[in-house]
């Protein structure tokens, strides 16, 4: 008879050989698909029709260039720019890539989007932002959603909210200034989640809620492009539940909204019965696109907020000139806490042409999105190279700024450049076409107002200076302290 031992140990052998030859066939199955997806992109590189594909460099089988873009960040493309021109091939996150640089060319990939191109984002973001969030969306959903909330970021609903944005400015300023070095970069990212808020969910916020929003906001950012693993302690799973929180606060701040006021929040206008976009919407829709607004509102505008400080405490000839500007408007100056600063009208913050010269130039050197995902949907030919279909396709708004063949010193910090009739200088930090930014004239207000109140009382001085980095997802590595000194 069998001994119970031997039945065990034979039932044990007879799993470990099935577990192993499992093991065997999926590791067989998984390396025949990366050789013949390794193979299909190399099958790519034979030329097309005429036409071959744009220089550069496949990588490493599988792995393609992805270590070399993590560890270089910004200058893998500045480097491979140099070497490989204006278009050029690389591999990167498991598929064949090109990044297109050059105005006429990131112009022709605008006009592709939706009949040759596809918005592309990892799939942490796409599932993360949402079904129902612009960015992700394309086709008829796209349109519709963007058309409806474009409506609270036009100029004219501006008109009643500068106000709101200036007082918001002035009341950082001012704990900036308590402060003996403020750490620049953070600071900018907690005044613009506090305008973000305030002008999108409710002006009335406390301050407790106001911390909260900010701090879930940041963890949400923090940790976006991950794993998309939802497991407790992993970046998905932070994301995640920031989202989820902020959903609920959204939803709560829904509830106590009362429509009216001449100076409203956009969550209270879509509240609105008569608009189109609550007949349209359900109510998840609404709080996931609010919710969409405030998290790249917040980040992209802290970004542009850094990126004029960094420039202005680095150039006190553009200092000067706006002291000059803000004199002549009447408007430097003023008892430090006074409210003049809220009194700003939208009017007197377009006529001020040297501050908007600023604020151009600060997004043309250091443009808070530096460039953007496509995925080839049908094979195109772009500057007599062929792009095969399933290819990526990155566009580097940030090289284009700084390669333009129309301005003589592209990387010179150089605002009066935007004064002249003679010279228009390439400019895409705002995207373009069915993708254009829907948030650009509330970033290019707030951003001059940001400029108005910080130079009309104060100067900025460096304390500690490091090399920044600008990458999605990534803060600086270094900080950049700053400290104000009144004017
Ligand atoms: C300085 C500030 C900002 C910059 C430089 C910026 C830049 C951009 C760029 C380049 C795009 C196009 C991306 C692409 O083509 O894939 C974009 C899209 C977008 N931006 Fe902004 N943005 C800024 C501020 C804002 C603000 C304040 C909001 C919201 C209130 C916003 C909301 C969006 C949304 C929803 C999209 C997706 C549009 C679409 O896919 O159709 N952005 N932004």
């Amino acid at each position: 008879m069998e001994s119970v031992f031997l039945r065990a140990w034979s039932t044990h052998v007879d799993d470990g050989l099935v577990s192993l030859f499992v093991m065997c066939i999926l590791f067989l199955m998984t390396v025949s698909l990366l050789v013949y997806r390794h193979r299909e992109s190399l099958e790519c590189l034979s030329p097309r029709d005429g036409k071959s594909l744009p220089p550069g460099n496949n990588g490493l089988p599988f792995l393609g260039e992805t270590h070399l873009l993590a560890s270089q960040k910004d200058d893998f493309f500045r480097k491979r720019r140099t070497q490989f021109g204006a278009i050029f091939r690389t591999h990167l996150f498991g598929c064949p890539a090109v990044r297109v640089t050059g105005e006429a060319n990131i112009k022709q990939l605008i006009q592709m989007e939706g009949h040759q191109l596809r918005s592309f984002y990892p799939v942490s973001v796409r599932r993360l932002l949402g079904d129902n969030s612009i960015a992700t969306s394309s086709g008829p959903h796209h349109r519709e959603r963007k058309r409806h909330l474009t409506q609270y970021l036009s100029r004219v609903f501006f008109q009643d909210h500068v106000s709101l944005f200036s007082g918001v400015v002035s009341q950082h300023l001012l704990k900036w200034n308590k402060q003996e070095v403020i750490d620049i970069y953070p600071a900018c990212k907690a005044l613009s989640a506090e305008v973000a808020s305030r002008f999108l969910l409710d002006m009335e916020l406390s301050p407790s809620q106001l911390d909260e929003i900010r701090s879930l906001l940041s963890e949400f950012t923090d940790n976006l492009f991950c794993f998309p693993v939802y497991f407790p302690g992993t970046s998905y799973y932070k994301a995640y539940n920031a989202k989820k929180r902020l959903l609920t606060i959204i939803e709560n701040i829904s509830k106590t909204q009362r429509p009216g006021n001449k100076q409203t929040s956009v969550l209270t206008e879509t509240l609105q019965p008569t608009t189109d976009l609550h007949a349209s919407q359900t109510q998840l829709e609404m709080l996931e696109s609010l919710f969409e607004l405030l998290f790249v509102g917040a980040d992209n505008n802290g970004s542009g907020m850094f990126a004029i400080v960094n420039f202005l405490a680095r150039h006190p000839e553009v200092v000067n000139k706006i002291h000059v500007e803000l004199e002549e408007a009447g408007l430097l100056g003023g008892a430090v806490g006074d409210h003049a600063h809220e009194d700003l009208t939208l009017e007197q913050v377009r006529g001020l042409s040297y501050i908007r010269a600023v604020v151009k130039e600060a997004m043309r050197l250091m443009p808070p999105v530096g460039g953007f995902y496509r995925t080839v949907t049908e094979a195109f030919t772009i500057n007599d190279f062929y792009i095969p279909k399933g290819w990526r396709v990155i566009a580097g708004i940030r090289e284009t700024h700084e390669h333009d063949p129309s301005l003589t010193d592209p990387l010179r910090f150089d605002p009066d450049r935007w004064l002249s009739k003679d010279i228009k200088p390439a400019f895409l930090a705002f995207g373009g076409g069915s993708r254009v930014c829907p948030g650009k004239e509330y970033a290019d207000i707030l951003l001059r107002v940001f400029v108005i109140n910080l130079m009309r009382t104060w100067s900025v001085d460096i304390v500690k200076d490091s090399s920044i980095t600008m990458f999605p997802g990534v803060r600086p590595k270094d900080k950049m302290t700053v400290s104000l000194t009144r004017t």
